[in-house]
């Protein structure tokens, strides 16, 4: 199971618990995966991901902009990357051609990238805004 660590947190609630609700659907395509499942549930899985994951960027991107953080184009490009990642399943979940092992290692891909994305970049955006709204990250 993984979970949402305390150093992960960027000082914004609402988008900590995105954080932690995309950490949940990870946990759900985990457990679609390890548990045998079947494909439908595996893809029903990736396509929540896949749509919790463009809201999230997008709101995050959001916030963002609306505080004139100097990183966001880069920022932004990342995210744009990282959705053609978890598309690329979906499109093998609607052509049928998903595989398990196609699934799981792109789930531990995703599961870095997520955890590697919130520390090394996220929090940078966090710092910046909560700065800027007198709060602290803690
Ligand atoms: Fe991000």
């Amino acid at each position: 199971m993984l979970q949402f660590e305390p150093n992960m947190r960027v000082g914004i609630d609402v988008l900590d618990n995105q954080h932690k609700s995309l950490i949940g659907a990870l946990n759900r395509l985990m457990d679609a995966l390890w548990d045998g499942k079947g494909r439908e549930e595996v893809c029903n899985s990736i396509k929540f991901l896949l749509d919790y994951t463009v809201t999230h960027f997008s709101d995050e991107e959001e916030w963002m902009e609306r505080y004139r953080f100097p990183e966001l184009e880069g920022h932004r490009l990342i995210h744009r990357q990282f959705v053609e990642r978890v598309q690329g399943l979906a499109k093998a979940c609607s052509e049928g051609t998903i595989t398990s092992d196609l699934a799981i290692s792109t789930f531990y891909d995703t599961w870095d990238w997520l955890k590697d994305h919130i520390l090394k970049m996220d929090k940078r955006y966090g710092k910046f805004i909560t700065e800027r709204m007198g709060l602290s990250q803690k």
